[in-house]
């Protein structure tokens, strides 16, 4: 009984508005996929989620795909001055960066995609166990998984990944990029889907958030409005089909 509420806990993204939208948050031990165009905010709001973590005390793991982790902290600190080296150095947030030499990832094209994604799940187990973070943010998970040709395989893959995710103490969350046409399978495999994009509202160009599932719960049914500002993101309880002011 307790290890059935401790799994029915919810996760408060610290994100505003957003843990509205999820009807509290995510549940402990799950995998949350945030999937939308290149430029829609899926690298903003994961950095969030962990940003945020960090500021209460909980440990994140920050795993990179496609862009170097320096990339993402100088990204950060020039958008919203969030200083992700000052977090390294206190040890509430680590970087896997798949540049890394030391990973022995950095050969990404030379290696066939099963062992790319062999290593890949060895290297996560690992760092969970050394690092036990509380939360796990994986940017551009497409990034390992576009080079395999067969769904099944891909689909495989894709729920081996999120088990290994699910069994750790952690609250993951996962951004997928719509460029390869892979997203519905990582989708498929997720307990949440939540959608960024982009729409038309007279003149302008208003970003879109919207929950497309979240298992074991309810969500509320709406189109928001995704803000990104100097403070960050914040979702705000409006429509962006609707022209204001
Ligand atoms: N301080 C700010 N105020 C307003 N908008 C900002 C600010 N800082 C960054 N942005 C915007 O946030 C967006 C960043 O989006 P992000 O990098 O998260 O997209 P993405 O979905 O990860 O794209 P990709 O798939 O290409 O990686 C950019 O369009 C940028 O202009
Ligand atoms: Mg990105």
């Amino acid at each position: 009984m307790v290890e059935t509420d401790n799994l029915l806990k919810r996760v408060n993204t610290g994100i505003y508005g957003y843990d509205e939208m999820l009807n509290g948050g995510f549940f402990k031990q799950t995998v949350n996929v945030i999937s939308g165009e290149s430029g829609t905010g899926k690298t903003v709001l994961g950095s969030q989620f962990i940003y945020q973590a960090a500021q209460n005390g909980e440990k994140a793991l920050c795993i990179m795909t496609t862009e170097s982790a320096n990339s993402l902290k100088k990204e950060m600190y020039s958008s919203f001055k969030w200083d992700f080296w000052e977090l390294e150095q206190k040890g509430m947030v680590s970087f896997i960066d798949i540049a890394d030499p030391e990973l022995r990832l950095q050969k990404t094209i030379d290696m066939a995609p099963m062992e790319l994604i062999k290593s890949f799940k060895k290297l996560i187990t690992h760092k969970i166990e050394e690092y036990q973070p509380d939360r796990i943010f994986i940017d551009a998970v497409e990034a390992l998984l576009l080079a395999i040709e067969s769904p099944y395989k891909l689909k495989t893959l894709v729920d081996d990944l999120f088990s290994i995710l699910r069994i750790s103490d952690v609250t993951t969350m996962v951004s997928v990029g719509t460029t390869f046409e892979i997203e519905s399978v990582v989708e498929y495999g997720a307990d949440s889907v939540t959608r960024l994009g982009r729409v038309v509202s007279g003149n302008n160009l208003q970003r879109s958030i919207y929950v497309a599932k979240l298992r074991g719960s309810g969500t509320i049914n709406e189109i928001r409005v995704l803000n990104i500002s100097d403070s960050g993101i914040r979702v705000l309880d409006q429509s962006p089909y609707i022209t204001t002011g």
